[in-house]
């Protein structure tokens, strides 16, 4: 007879048998997040694929005893990338190159563009219906490129295409809390606009420390705009965030399936096809959305901004505009 623990334990997970697949998984964010994913009682199908390696992260994880099947899959067998993208509810894409020492995440386009950009031709192909996560850089424009893909293959869903802004709002709830000398789990920093410099604001106005020296203010928000290049520095030609990315992309993806599930008052931000800024041909931007059983429920608005606040909105716009444009016309140009 089972324990009232495993019954409850098998009861949550009969109820929500999400089948997770994660493109990239052999690599530097995907190892760890796909361990965040084996853990998360949420996920019953996890299903890794690399060019190298996704069998046997799979392998490796398959042997904790959470209630979830995990299966590697290769390019080297038959239709791997279509058996492990097959029915399934939510693709995160790590897949990718990530910066070095110097390099700007726009020079990650070169490589990056077209690696999105097939695998989502994949997802198109044989998950029309899944939540698709973009976490490869430059998520501005990665994020465009699945967009213009799933439009071209008639697939496109709006509420369901998420570009992975949590890393933003982590480093804002940790960095807050370092200069403040409060507990980071309390800290909430809505963080708008992109996933790159000076495309991410921190809204410090519409926390309860907004009565911070603008000395202080600025140099929070200056590390909390480059924190990625804080960890490429620190890793001195090894890469750039993973085990926080990890995290990051663990809590979103949670997030979303919690949604899915019908939890109530899930929000998160995310960088996704939105109103706010359409008008001024702005087609993504970040900013907190409630998620539910069919995706994106609410896109929030930004709120009141301080003058400061608005002004790093202007320049925000200017780039992300560029940075959009330089996806959609890649995907014109093939
Ligand atoms: P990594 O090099 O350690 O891992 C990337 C993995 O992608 C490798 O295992 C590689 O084999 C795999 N890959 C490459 N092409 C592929 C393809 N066509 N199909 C399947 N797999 C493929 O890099 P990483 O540190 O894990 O970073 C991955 C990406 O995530 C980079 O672009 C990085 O800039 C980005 N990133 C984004 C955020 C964010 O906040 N959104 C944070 C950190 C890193
Ligand atoms: C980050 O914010 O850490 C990622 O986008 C990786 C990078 O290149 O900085």
């Amino acid at each position: 007879m089972l324990s009232r623990v495993a019954r409850r334990a098998f009861s949550s997970t009969a109820a929500n048998p999400y089948k997770v697949t994660v493109l990239g998984a052999g690599g530097g964010i995907g190892q760890p997040l796909s361990l965040l994913l084996k853990l998360n009682h949420k996920v019953t199908d996890l299903r890794l694929y690399d060019l190298k390696g996704a069998k046997g992260v799979a392998t490796d994880l398959s042997h904790i005893p959470t209630n979830s099947v995990v299966k590697g899959f290769s390019p080297d067998e038959p239709d791997g990338l279509s058996n492990a993208l097959k029915g399934t509810d939510m693709v995160l894409i790590p897949a990718g190159v990530p910066r070095k020492p110097g390099m700007t995440r726009d020079d990650l386009f070169a490589i990056n563009a077209s690696i999105v950009h097939d695998l989502a031709v994949a997802a198109a192909e044989s998950a029309p219906n899944a939540a698709i996560l973009v976490i490869s850089n430059p998520v501005n424009s990665t994020v465009p490129i699945v967009a213009q893909v799933l439009k071209s293959k008639g697939v496109y869903n709006p509420k369901k295409l998420f570009g992975v802004t949590t890393l933003d709002s982590i480093r804002a709830s940790r960095f807050i809390s370092e200069v403040e000398n409060t507990d980071p789990t309390q800290e909430r920093v809505n963080v708008i606009g992109g996933h790159s410099g000076i495309t991410i604001i921190p809204l410090i106005s519409q926390t309860t420390h907004k009565l911070m020296s603008d000395d202080k203010k600025q140099e929070l928000i200056h590390r909390i705009q480059f924190g990625g290049d804080e960890v490429v520095k620190a890793k001195n030609g090894a890469g750039s965030a993973t085990l926080s990315m990890a995290h990051a992309g663990a809590k979103f993806a949670n997030a979303v399936l919690s949604g899915f599930k019908g939890e109530r008052d899930v929000i998160e931000p995310s960088f996704v096809d939105s109103p706010l800024f359409k008008s001024e041909g702005i087609d993504f931007f970040a900013s907190p959305v409630t998620l539910g059983p069919d995706g994106i429920e609410k896109i929030h608005p930004i709120g009141e901004l301080s003058s400061q606040e608005e002004e790093m909105l202007e320049k925000c716009k200017e780039t992300l505009k560029k940075n959009i444009e330089k996806g959609v016309s890649f995907v014109a140009s093939k």
